[in-house]
């Protein structure tokens, strides 16, 4: 498979994973790098450095540790201070920075942020230019087709970004006005990917192996990126990266591994949140690790009603570890 590259960074492979916010943090984006994804952005940062101070964003702006190149993800809608943020960031180790002009969420979308940009072209003009001529390091960009389907302008905002530096698009095929309702949409990505000489990555409802080869084909993208496919199945790039380079997807996980991976992860959430954050923000991740791998309901209601990290340690331990007893 040959190797592509966003601005001076080669990539390994073609599936990155989607920026989440409250689910790719540190720990989950060491882990699915570990199994393959080439790239997985922080989530999103405010580009308000005046809320740098809480814990949240002191969080979300920690990648020690994680694997080159580290993409920071940023959000916000004034020139000057989206390239203020880029420039600090890049400072801190940030080693590719996306900016957020998808999210439909009110909270976002209300300030005239994320995919609330995508409806004014000459802001998002004004504000490329200026973060790519500020930051030090590549600028990709991550849009919906566009604010709602009778306004759909990917393209346009495809050429935009090509004409202000801008690195690489990844194109989430839903309008704003969709949130995540219906199937996202290819065709519209495959129009994008035509007339633009950047790296496209396609987004949306890939969900599998099958589907990544399928859209990259459809496409013709350089890359797909796969978000909540990843939530509970972190190794979901092994297979991927699997049929994308050998044709074939590589055999399941034994059920001991996917404990293993299952207690790493805990450890990590742990480590990094503290014991509070890290048992409640482990809680999200132990539902998603239930649901793809049945588990007893019994054995599930106690995981996660656990209280402190070393009973919802015990608890995964003895409760994956029956499962992974269990002949495959
Ligand atoms: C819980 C959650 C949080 C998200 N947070 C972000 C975010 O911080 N930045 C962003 O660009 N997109 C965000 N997204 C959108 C995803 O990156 C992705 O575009 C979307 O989920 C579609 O891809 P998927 O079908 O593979 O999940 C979020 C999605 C989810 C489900």
């Amino acid at each position: 498979m040959s190797a592509w590259q966003i601005g001076r960074w080669t990539l390994p492979g073609r599936a990155l994973l989607a920026p989440m916010a409250g689910v790719t943090d540190r720990p989950f984006r060491i882990l699915c790098r570990r199994f393959g994804a080439a790239l997985a952005a922080s989530e999103m940062i405010t580009a308000d450095q005046r809320l740098w101070h809480t814990t949240k964003s002191r969080q979300r702006m920690n990648h020690e540790g994680e694997p080159e190149p580290r993409v920071v993800q940023l959000a916000g809608n004034d020139p000057a201070q989206l390239a203020q943020a880029a420039r600090l960031n890049a400072d801190l180790g940030a080693q590719i920075i996306d900016i957020n002009m998808g999210c439909p969420a009110k909270k976002v979308y209300g300030k005239l942020c994320g995919s609330a940009l995508l409806g004014d072209e000459s802001l998002v003009a004004r504000l490329l230019n200026a973060v790519v001529e500020a930051s030090p390091v590549p600028v990709t960009i991550k849009i919906r087709t566009g604010v709602s389907r009778a306004r759909i302008n990917a393209a346009r905002i495809a050429h935009i970004a090509t004409e202000a530096g801008v690195s690489a698009i990844a194109i989430h095929g839903r309008t704003r006005e969709d949130f995540f309702e219906g199937q996202a949409e290819y065709d519209t990505i495959a129009a994008v990917r035509a007339t633009t000489k950047i790296p496209v990555i396609a987004n949306g409802d890939i969900d599998s192996a099958t589907k990544a080869r399928s859209t990259l084909d459809f496409t013709n993208a350089s890359g797909v990126m796969l978000g909540r496919a990843a939530q509970g199945r972190p190794w979901i790039f092994r297979d991927v990266n699997g049929l994308l380079e050998n044709g074939e997807i590589p055999a399941e996980l034994l059920r001991t591994q996917i404990r293993d991976i299952i207690l790493t992860h805990l450890d990590l959430l742990y480590v990094f949140h503290g014991e509070t954050s890290g048992v409640r923000i482990a809680r999200k991740h132990l539902r998603w690790y239930c649901q793809q791998h049945t588990v007893t309901e019994g054995f599930r209601s106690a995981l996660l009603a656990a209280e402190t990290s070393s009973l919802q340690f015990a608890l995964a331990q003895e409760c994956f570890g029956r499962w992974a007893s269990v002949r495959q």
